[in-house]
């Protein structure tokens, strides 16, 4: 398994998966998703694999979606990044589904930010273990987007309504402590102990039956299924209406110019 943005280690029955674009502080590039949604496909079936712990090079586990030269070049004809928009939904949305349905369990290792698309990977693994340096956010509002790839109802079935439009109507960073108080994480840990403390869960886990450790995963999914409805089919058509606005260029341009965005809603 060799992969340009993500490095995978393999120790029976763990796989450990690092994202690894640390001077980009691990933002998610069409690229490193590819090369996700093929670990997953490939992990299908792997039965010698049964955990896998997914963690973030350098200060970051993920800064998000990788949002470098959105805004720029607008078209005057807009049709092809309209349909763009919506089809890289249906990619969002089938590695949320992929990744949660792993037959094998997920632990995030949130080692530091962990925000928007970044903060998908651990909502859609079975199990968010933080180091006392994680930050959590959606900061899709204040580049004017929305929060997308059917996150915003597994994340609503983690945390309820309140907490979670807290998080991303203001798009407010939350630490390891805040996070643990609204049900987001499982653990915060002393940095340095982050990895160590995923072995623990692992030694817990490898305990129990593995049969019922598996089917008890799916049956929490399946419970857990109704509420988060299926945005499959209306999230992609909800962003292209989004992308008739010029909020989402306006975000862009803001990022890269390192000003605060000015919005219209038009
Ligand atoms: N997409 C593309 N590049 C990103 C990125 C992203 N989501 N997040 C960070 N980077 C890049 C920066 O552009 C910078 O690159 P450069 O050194 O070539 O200029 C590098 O990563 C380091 O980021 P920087 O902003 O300098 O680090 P910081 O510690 O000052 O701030 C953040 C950290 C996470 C607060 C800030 O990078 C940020 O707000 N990132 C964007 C978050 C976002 O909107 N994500 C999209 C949500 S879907």
């Amino acid at each position: 398994m060799n992969y340009k943005n993500i490095k995978v280690e393999r120790e029976e029955p763990v796989l450990k998966v690092t994202l690894n674009r640390p001077d980009k502080l691990n933002a998610m590039s069409r690229e490193l998703t590819d090369e996700m949604l093929d670990l997953f496909h490939a992990l299908r079936s792997d039965m010698d694999i049964r955990y896998v712990a997914i963690t973030g090079a350098g200060k970051a586990f993920s800064s998000g979606a990788d949002i470098t030269g959105r805004g720029a070049n607008v078209p005057a004809d807009r049709f092809e990044l309209y349909t763009n928009a919506r089809l890289a939904q249906f990619h969002g949305h089938d590695f949320m589904r992929a990744l949660e349905s792993l037959e094998q369990i997920t632990i995030a290792a949130v080692n530091g930010y962990s925000l928007g698309a970044g903060l998908c990977i651990p909502i859609a693994c079975d199990f968010r273990i933080a180091s006392e340096k994680a930050i959590f956010g959606i900061p899709e509002t204040g580049i004017g987007i929305f929060y997308t790839w059917g996150a915003t109802p597994r994340l609503t079935s983690l945390i309820g309504p309140a907490w979670a439009k807290d998080m991303i109507m203001t798009g407010d960073h939350y630490d390891g402590q805040k996070a643990l108080a609204v049900g987001l994480v499982h653990r915060v840990v002393p940095h340095e102990k982050l990895m160590d403390a995923v072995q623990e869960l692992i030694g817990k886990l490898e305990l129990k039956g593995r049969l019922a450790i598996r089917m008890a995963k799916k049956i929490v999914n399946a419970a857990a299924a109704p509420n988060i409805g299926d945005l499959y089919i209306c999230e992609p058509e909800m962003v292209e209406r989004l992308y008739l606005s010029d909020d989402p260029f306006e975000g862009g341009r803001a990022f890269a110019e390192r000003r605060k965005p000015k919005f219209t809603g038009r």
